[in-house]
């Protein structure tokens, strides 16, 4: 195994609940509350978004305030430039999805990153303005608040209106995020000018004031979705792009609009499960590798397990090779989804699975592996009547493509990253990708973020997703496991060690603790391959009814909150 950084955390078998489980040491207990949760990756977020709630709000509107509020005080991610997805499940029992993903531009070309030799440009699509796709954040959060919401645009952005005017307060997490792009940030004058103290990173205990983003915020207060789009503010976006040599025009702003579909449903075991739809490939992944493990003994087998995780490994390992060929865009022609989330597409899967073998990616099915961004961010809310948001937004790399239009003080995404630059080219596995993901006008880039909410009989147990890239469907699937067949509590499930395979490369990630010595080795002799992996994700997760899945709840709490400790920022509250 190669040695990589790790975070933080401690593992180990435990006594849990009286009873013997597989679970993690010294967990701390999830935070309780009977009326409403919110848990997101930044506590100032997490407290404004507990304060909508407390004022009589609804999910949606806590989500609508953190989405702006995270814009603002968690830069990194959080975004009016970026886009997203929503799964909401009402009291009622009724579910959607929101689709504010970035598109393409309408000037956007399939071979816009390539040279003239078919090479992929490097940084082309990472850094700088033609990274950017057209963004979705402002216009999904407004449908949302529109649609869904009780409450005023005033009454919902004004607290991020006040920590950006006003400034806040940088924690050692906030400033350790600002450092990992300073050298980017100084390239960018408009951006350093915000997010660098005088050319130099910030430092813990100094504020951050950003005016121009308040006043951008201050517009689209008094104009909604115009405010942003449209006036003074699509027309900075549109001057810095072309001067920045990127493609986004006035059309392409005026004619960006939320989708709402269909969320991707299945079973597992007594539960189901509600996630995200193309262009996520995250909730069709979670469906078939759950529809694949359903059959195998996981809680006999025990959490950790050398047969356990040979099991996920696989389910894994088949679940991302189809996703390799899910096209990007659900307005597309032959979306297979609902044949990948078939039961008996499953069966075929567990006969191809060895049960003491591992398999061999590379003769499983061509394709792309997968390559998103793994910078993003997820928040959960439930409130006081029971309605769910489940919400994870991006400006895809931290910072996005580090660009500011001057005078707005928005960063904006780098998605067009998560097309496949090169749909012809063979990879370094010898596999075209073809053009499920390939770059076209107005195409939204395929993505792994997935927003999910699980019920069982018809009534709310869990709400969770995580930003982390690839990483984020995997971290999704481990958590429902560790709660459904490991019976951990939420806060185990949310800090439990993770592994991660995604088909190509052929080799596992694995968290430090995942697996033990004498487990690698039995792993190995089947035919595994392990790297060490720093953690990826900062999960947000909110269990219904008892701090674990059938449990007893404490006193006359309802909701039980785990931030993940992975994240220096996050935090869990309720009210
Ligand atoms: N950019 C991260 C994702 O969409 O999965």
């Amino acid at each position: 195994m190669i040695a990589r950084p790790f975070w933080s955390m401690a593992a180990a078998c435990v006594w849990s609940l009286g009873t013997v489980s597989t679970a993690i040491a010294a967990s701390a207990p999830p935070v309780a509350a009977e009326n409403g949760m919110v848990v997101s990756a930044q506590h100032l977020a997490t407290h404004i978004g507990v304060d909508i709630l407390k004022r009589g709000g609804n999910a949606i509107d806590a989500a609508v305030a953190v989405g702006y509020a995270l814009a603002v005080v968690y830069p990194a991610a959080g975004n009016l430039g970026g886009g997203g997805f929503t799964t909401i499940r009402f009291a009622d029992g009724r579910k959607t999805f929101l689709d504010f993903r970035e598109k393409a531009p309408g000037a956007a070309s399939r071979d816009m990153y390539l040279d003239k030799d078919g090479n992929i440009i490097k940084g082309l699509s990472t850094v700088g303005w033609l990274a950017a796709g057209v963004p979705g954040t402002v216009s999904g959060l407004e449908y949302a608040r529109k649609k869904y919401g009780t409450m005023s645009r005033a009454a919902l952005i004004e607290p991020a209106i006040k920590l950006a005017e006003d400034g806040f307060i940088l924690d050692q997490g906030d400033v350790d995020m600002l450092a990992s792009a300073a050298a980017d940030f100084r390239k960018f004058p408009a951006t350093g000018e915000i997010f660098l103290n005088k050319g130099q990173p910030f430092s813990a205990g100094q504020r951050l004031v950003q005016p121009d983003l308040a006043e951008t915020l201050r517009s689209i207060e008094r104009e909604g979705v115009d405010g942003f789009y449209r006036g003074k503010t699509g027309a900075a976006i549109v001057k810095a792009s072309r001067a920045g040599g990127g493609i986004i025009d006035q059309e392409d702003l005026d004619r960006y609009t939320t989708r709402e579909l269909p969320p991707i449903e299945c079973d597992y075991r007594a539960y189901h499960v509600i996630s995200a739809p193309p262009p996520s490939s995250g909730g069709v992944a979670i469906c078939e590798m759950l529809n694949i493990l359903e059959r195998y003994p996981l809680r006999q087998s025990g959490w950790g397990s050398a047969q356990a995780l040979h099991d996920e490994i696989e389910a894994m390992r088949y679940a991302f090779a189809d996703r390799s060929g899910l096209p990007s865009d659900p307005d597309l022609a032959g979306n297979p989804s609902q044949r990948l989330i078939d039961k008996s597409y499953a069966a075929k899967i567990r006969d191809a699975i060895m049960p003491d073998k591992a398999g061999i990616s590379r003769e499983i099915r061509p394709g792309v592996a997968p390559h998103e961004g793994s910078h993003t961010t997820h928040f959960s809310i439930v409130d006081d009547a029971g309605t769910a948001v489940s919400m994870t937004y991006t400006l895809n790399d931290w910072f996005g493509a580090r660009v500011v239009a001057t005078g707005t003080g928005v960063l904006m995404n780098d998605e067009m990253d998560d097309f496949t630059p090169n749909p012809d080219t063979a990879n370094a596995y010898g596999f075209a990708p073809g053009d499920a993901n390939a770059i076209a006008p107005g195409k939204t880039p395929r993505s792994s973020m997935t927003p999910t909410i699980i019920t069982k009989d018809g009534k709310l147990v869990l709400v969770l997703g995580t930003p982390g890239g690839s990483k984020i469907i995997t971290a999704v699937l481990q958590t429902i496991l560790n709660l459904i067949d490991f019976e951990m509590n939420i806060q185990e499930a949310v800090d439990a060690p993770r592994i991660h395979q995604q088909w190509l490369p052929d080799v596992t990630d694995a968290e430090r603790y995942a697996l033990s010595p004498d487990t690698s080795k039995l792993l190995e002799g089947m035919g595994h391959r392990f790297e060490d992996s720093p953690p990826a994700n900062h999960l947000a997760a909110i269990i219904v009814g008892a701090p674990s899945l059938g449990g007893k709840a404490i006193g006359r709490n309802r909701y039980y909150g785990a931030n993940d400790p992975r994240g220096g920022t996050g935090l869990a509250l309720g009210y």
